[in-house]
C-alpha cells in the first residue's frame, strides 16, 4: 500500500520556525521518521510540502485510485480552505489529520479545522511522533479493509 503524506504551507521552515510550538526537527526530518516508520510496515511513503493551495488539492485528487491513504498536515489551510475539503471528500479515501502542535491550546481561529469533516481521525499535540502514530493508523484502517 501506498500513503501520501503531505504537508501544507510554512511546514517547509520547520526547526526555525517558532521552534518552541514545533520544536526542532526540520521537515526532513520528520519526512525521515515517516520512512522508517513506512519500512517497518511496509507501506510506500509519498512524502510532500506545498505552500500553494492549489496544488495541494491537486495532489489530493491525484490520489483517487492510486493511494490507500493520505495523511494531511494542511497547515494554516486546516483552519480556511472548503477547497481542500472538498478534495478530500471526492478522494474517498481513508484521511488522518495531523498537528505538531495541540492547536486546541492555542489561539481561538486554530480550533476550527475544515479537514477535519474529512477525517477519519485527528491527531495533535504529539510533534513529530504523531506522524508516526497517524501510518500506524491508516495501517490499521487499510489492512482492516482489505480483508
Ligand atoms: C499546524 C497548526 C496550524 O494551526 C498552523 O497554521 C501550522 C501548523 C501544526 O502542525 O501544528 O502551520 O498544522
Amino acid at each position: 500500500p501506498s500513503i501520501l503524506i503531505l504537508n501544507g504551507p510554512n511546514l517547509n521552515m520547520l526547526g526555525t520556525r517558532e521552534p518552541q510550538i514545533y520544536g526542532s526537527e526540520t521537515l526532513a526530518d520528520v519526512e525521515a521518521l515517516c520512512r522508517a516508520e513506512g519500512a517497518r510496515l511496509d507501506l510506500e511513503i509519498d512524502f510532500r510540502q506545498s505552500n500553494h493551495e492549489g496544488e495541494l488539492v491537486t495532489w489530493i485528487q491525484q490520489a483517487r485510485g492510486t493511494r490507500s491513504a493520505i495523511l494531511l498536515n494542511a497547515g494554516a489551510y486546516t483552519h480556511t480552505s472548503v477547497a481542500i475539503l472538498d478534495a478530500l471528500t471526492a478522494v474517498e479515501l481513508p484521511v488522518i489529520e495531523v498537528h505538531l502542535s495541540n492547536i486546541f491550546r492555542r489561539e481561538p481561529f486554530r480550533h476550527h479545522s475544515y479537514v477535519s469533516m474529512a477525517a477519519r481521525g485527528v491527531i495533535c499535540g504529539l510533534g513529530s511522533h504523531g506522524y508516526v502514530l497517524a501510518l500506524q493508523a491508516a495501517d490499521r484502517l487499510i489492512r482492516a479493509t482489505a480483508k
